[in-house]
């Protein structure tokens, strides 16, 4: 594959909106859910003491990139609360009133669970403060001189706010919550535990060193490994493939573009341009954005988390940066150590390239 190569607007490995069929492979109880291990002991020690003291669980923040697990885990918590969940979404709630007509309709201990959080508007935000911290709602009614507030008692709930962006969160907002818990990538034995988790729900023999091959491309993001078991599967079924092997795996990866880093074509693009284009940076994400022609909150969100955890991207005070191993991943020459960045071509930054374990 090469980086020019056009962008299709698929994006196999984008963690991209939920498709229904992910349902099926969605753990709904902590048995079933892999990974998070540096968070979810904690979160279940929570759990249990709320549950034993029969109050509602403090209010949860769960912030990270897309596609790791943060909608699969408020739905946890109201199983493993016993309880029942309302979702909702930040820009769902367009005016206080949205807001009040939910949260009136809450139970004791209910958890309400608002994704994009942080594009809740300033308004629904602050009649959102009492209620999170006094159980209360102050209602305005009416406008100007005879403008009242109404003040409704709400029973005691959970808020599980979810966001890819903690920081775009007010302070006051954030200071709401008792229990923040990031979620992180996933590691490559999570990954494959997974994958192989998925393919016994969907009824497919797989090969240990093919759900392996499949995990190590996944960007460690859940998401991403079973949209790629699924595309796996389907190259199985059509070729007749009963059980699945490594190479079956490798060489349906390979059609889908995904190198053995796991970066796929956008990626590349990514990477490419901002080498080819911009001599490495550093570049500000709004220019690379419109060089690229997608959205700026895009590339934040979805493509640069993966590529900064993996060596590829430096974000510094004065734009984003490619790191030596871009280069090297785009086969181009690195300028000369002491460019613009002194220290990030020293030879030991060089992190090792993908394993080069084949067949
Ligand atoms: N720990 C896990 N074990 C197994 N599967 C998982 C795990 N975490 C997530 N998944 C799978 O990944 C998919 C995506 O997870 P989820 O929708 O919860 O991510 P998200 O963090 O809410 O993403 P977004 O930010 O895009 O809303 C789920 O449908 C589920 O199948
Ligand atoms: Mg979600």
């Amino acid at each position: 594959m090469t980086p020019e190569e056009p962008h299709d607007g698929m994006r196999v490995v984008g963690a991209g909106p939920r498709q229904p069929a992910d349902r099926a492979l969605r753990p709904t109880r902590f048995d079933e859910f892999i990974g998070q291990e540096r968070n979810l002991p904690n979160l279940r020690i929570f759990i249990q003491a709320a549950r034993a003291r029969e109050e509602a669980l403090d209010h949860v923040l769960l912030h990270g990139p897309p596609g790791l697990g943060k909608t699969t885990l408020a739905h946890i918590v109201a199983q493993e609360l016993d309880t029942r969940i309302l979702a909702t979404s930040g820009p769902a709630l367009a005016r206080p009133g949205d807001l009040a007509a939910i949260l009136t309709g809450l139970d004791a201990r209910d958890v309400l669970f608002v994704d994009e959080i942080h594009r809740l508007p300033v308004t629904v935000e602050e009649t959102l403060y009492p209620a999170l911290e006094d159980f209360r709602l102050d209602i305005v009614i009416g406008r100007g001189p005879s403008a009242r507030t109404m003040r409704i008692e709400l029973p005691p709930f959970t808020l599980v706010g979810a966001t890819t962006r903690a920081g775009r969160l007010s302070n006051p907002m954030r200071e709401r919550f008792g229990i923040l818990f990031q979620v992180e990538f996933y590691s490559p034995e999570e990954l494959q535990r997974i994958v192989s988790r998925g393919a016994a729900l969907l009824d497919l023999e797989l090969a240990a060193a093919a759900a392996a091959e499949i995990a190590r491309r996944a960007r460690g993001t859940p998401r991403v490994a079973t949209r790629l078991l699924r595309r796996v599967r389907d190259f199985a079924t059509v070729r007749g493939v009963n059980a699945v092997r490594k190479r079956d795996a490798v060489s349906a990866l390979e059609r889908l573009h995904i190198d053995a880093d796991g970066l796929d074509a956008m990626d590349h693009r990514y990477l490419g341009c901002l080498v080819r284009n911009y001599n490495g940076g550093p570049v500000g994400i709004d220019t690379l954005a419109a060089a690229l022609s997608e959205e700026a909150d895009t590339l934040q969100d979805v493509v640069e988390p993966f590529l900064l955890q993996t060596g590829f991207l430096q974000r510094t005070a004065a734009g984003r940066v490619a790191t030596a191993l871009a280069w090297e991943r785009l086969g181009i020459e690195p300028p000369i150590a002491g460019g613009a960045l002194p220290g990030l071509f020293a030879a030991d930054d060089v992190p090792e390239a993908g394993p080069a374990d084949d067949e």
